[in-house]
């Protein structure tokens, strides 16, 4: 502590005192009185910092400073409770006066949700626990290895212009889907292996209704002796009548995705006119929701994986695609313009 003489410490303490009681005078409110009592009393005020340099003075003159310090603490403590007392006061008044309306409706407190894409991811989370899976999560920032070429994809092949992509540097994209934690997951874990992971994907796309350079997915993957394609389909038939509701119909499209073999594009009930076929499904009566397939032999070898002991399904959904079939939302821009009009409905 720098030295200071007795007379320094006493002129503080009075300055203090001064200062405090023309702040005290001027308070309109019980809080800025509270902040005046911290700003002096407080653990780290003023007039307590006076009090405990006490032991740092010379002995002679520790009596003197104590005993204003104290006083100091006292008088100010008074004041500002006098002043509490008499604001408390005049509230009365003006109740009893009937200038302040106690039988008034208080005023609502805005309380926060979950944003309604959080708000499915959840749901569908706990759709796939409920079956035993586990949830990962991988980077948005991936390296081309993970994104591309271990889910084989080779530099030139045709497939990556399906996902026209945003880089970072030449050999890191923005992950264009939640495939690659596939890849990151096999490398470090043996079959068994359940998993989904959700997250945010990126592409170099035109933000209209039903696109966006940002979306979700969630990833499914699974890996164990004897599993085929029926497991996939009944799995994905047990989540549409989770999401969607009992009854609800999937079917399984013959497609192409280079690391799942055989591919099925999977299809609900379009839930605007129940199959009937309207608008929203093209007169199909079907709406995708899902890539899928039978995990290709060579991505289980690119993670070392015995193709011939293990097989697995896996399968990518889009998150807003099955809110928006779920609430019937029918412009995706309305999940990242952040209208809290639109939110709070949900
Ligand atoms: N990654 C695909 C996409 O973004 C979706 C997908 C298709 C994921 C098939 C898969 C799969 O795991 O097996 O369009």
């Amino acid at each position: 502590m720098i030295e200071k003489s007795n007379d320094s410490y006493i002129k503080d303490i009075e300055k203090y005192l001064k200062d405090s009681l023309i702040e005290t005078k001027k308070a309109l409110t019980i809080d800025e009185l509270e902040k005046i009592y911290y700003q002096y009393l407080g653990r780290k005020g003023k007039i307590t910092y006076i009090l405990r340099s006490l032991s740092s003075l010379p002995k002679d003159k520790r009596p003197l400073v104590g005993e204003k310090a104290n006083e100091a603490s006292k008088r100010i403590e008074e004041i500002i409770n006098e002043k509490k007392n008499s604001l408390k006061k005049k509230v009365v008044e003006k109740i009893l006066k009937e200038e302040i309306d106690i039988t008034l409706p208080g005023r609502q407190l805005q309380l926060g949700k979950l944003h309604l894409i959080t708000k499915t991811i959840n749901e569908i989370i706990d759709i796939f626990i409920g079956m035993g899976y586990t949830v990962v999560e991988g980077p948005e920032v991936e390296s081309d290895y993970y994104n591309f070429e271990a889910l084989n994809i080779p530099p030139d092949h045709p497939a990556r212009t399906l996902q026209d992509t945003l880089f970072i540097t030449e050999k890191m994209p923005l992950r264009t889907h939640t495939s690659p934690v596939q890849i990151r997951f096999m490398e470090k874990h043996k079959p068994p292996l359940y998993i989904i992971s959700p997250g945010r994907v990126f592409r170099r796309d035109n933000i209209d209704p039903t696109h966006s350079s940002m979306f979700t997915q969630i990833e499914g993957l699974v890996v164990d002796r004897s599993i085929s394609m029926s497991h996939l389909k009944a799995t994905l038939q047990v989540f549409a009548e989770k999401v969607f509701g009992e009854g609800t119909k999937v079917r399984l499209l013959p497609s192409y995705f280079p690391y799942t073999e055989p591919s099925a594009e999977v299809l609900v009930q379009c839930q605007e006119c129940m199959g009937k076929g309207c608008s929203v499904c093209k007169k199909t009566g079907w709406i995708e929701i899902l890539g899928s397939g039978m995990v290709h032999p060579h991505v289980l070898e690119n993670v070392g994986i015995d193709s011939e002991k293990f097989t697995g399904f896996a399968f990518g959904m889009g998150v807003e695609r099955i809110a928006m079939l779920k609430y019937k939302i029918n412009d995706m821009r309305l999940f990242f313009e952040n209208d809290i009009r639109f939110l709070k409905q949900f």
